[in-house]
């Protein structure tokens, strides 16, 4: 049976887990529609995470995804981490603040957090997906035996095939033009920077996976293109970031609708990781310092502090404000609405 077929979805789409932007109202109205809605829980610990499951559920008697960061733990590097606060400092100056005088790991990874793996044991969502990486055999064993579907994000043939190896049900080709953070193993490894199409038509010839298109796909026409190379789904997340029930608030919004949109970046400034925004004044400054930020997530622990700190003195240009090259092209839709030039064959 396909994948399409045991989800039980009537439009190939898969709304992306986007952590701080989609929410359990986004996720219930896309399943609702008939394509699979995701919440991302890889920013927050497992009672958070129970809650997201529960509000979702109660808002939906469709499947939904659960995503997870499963990021490789950061090398703490006290003095990268002093230099890059002291780069930092004339930014916060700037808007009146002072950096943090330490930094922490904001967001643990599934790789070892036990707490989460028995909150979804629990709750056994009937779809899980991985981002940045692969949970050992022990936890992929114990969710594939509550139920749950597995997906996992791959940017290269190699990440794909260690996807199948272990066991995975599906693999999501995440291309080079895709919004937020670029979901490579190894952030330090040499990348190939595959886009949508050539990774998507890569992974169906050799990957021996079910593929889900993802990266620059906005409106019907891109599904229907993406379906064309052999992909069963696709995933979008850009298109999704202005929906009413987008947690975005108005700066990212009104950002995402103007000259921005047609200049994103990949950055490591922000978080410490590869990841794909809108132009702004952070990721302005990050093109040019010679400072080298600390592992992912202890850099972003010193990006949200700082962005907090201006949007206290009033400045906007600071958020971690995610988006893919189609950025141009979002609508600010509610989440459900049928793409216009979608048809089924
Ligand atoms: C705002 C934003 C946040 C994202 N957060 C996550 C996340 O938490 N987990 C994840 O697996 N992917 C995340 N992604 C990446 C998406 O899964 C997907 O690869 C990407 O959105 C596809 O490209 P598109 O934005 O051009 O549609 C995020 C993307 C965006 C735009």
């Amino acid at each position: 049976m396909s994948l399409i077929d045991r989800l039980g979805l009537s439009v190939p789409i898969i709304q992306a887990p986007m952590a701080g932007v989609s929410t359990p109202r986004m996720a219930a109205a896309v399943s609702d529609a008939g394509a699979l809605g995701s919440i991302a829980v890889g920013n927050v610990d497992a009672d958070a995470a129970a809650r997201m499951m529960a509000e979702t559920r109660a808002l939906t008697d469709r499947p939904f995804n659960v995503n997870l960061f499963v990021h490789a733990e950061p090398r703490r590097d006290p003095a990268r981490e002093a230099t890059w606060l002291e780069a930092l400092t004339p930014r916060f100056a700037a808007v009146g603040a002072a950096p943090p005088s330490r930094l922490g790991v904001i967001y643990r990874s599934f790789a070892d957090d036990d707490a989460m793996l028995a909150c979804l044991l629990a709750d056994a969502p009937v779809v899980v997906s991985f981002h940045f990486g692969l949970p050992d055999a022990a936890r992929i064993r114990a969710l594939k035996g509550a139920g749950c579907l597995l997906l996992a994000g791959a940017t290269s043939l190699d990440e794909a095939l260690a996807c199948k190896a272990a066991g995975v049900d599906a693999v999501i080709a995440q291309g080079w033009e895709a919004g937020g953070h670029r979901g490579m193993f190894d952030p330090d490894a040499e990348d190939d920077r595959l886009g949508m199409a050539s990774l998507t038509r890569l992974l169906v010839a050799r990957a021996g996976l079910p593929v889900i298109a993802s990266g620059g796909i906005m409106d019907g026409r891109g599904v229907r293109v993406a379906l064309d190379m052999g992909a069963v789904a696709v995933q979008m997340g850009t298109a999704f970031v202005a929906c009413p029930e987008s947690a975005a608030d108005e700066a990212y919004r009104a950002t995402l609708a103007g000259d921005a949109a047609f200049h994103t970046v990949m950055t490591r400034a922000i978080s410490g990781r590869p990841a794909r925004g809108l132009t702004n004044r952070f990721t302005e400054w990050g093109a040019t310092t010679a400072a080298v930020p600390p592992d992912y997530p202890v850099a972003y622990e010193a990006g949200k502090a700082l962005n907090a700190a201006a949007r206290t003195a009033g400045e906007t240009g600071f958020g971690a404000h995610w988006a893919g090259q189609g950025a141009p092209l979002a609508r600010p839709l509610p989440a459900p609405s049928p793409p216009p030039t979608w048809s089924p064959r």
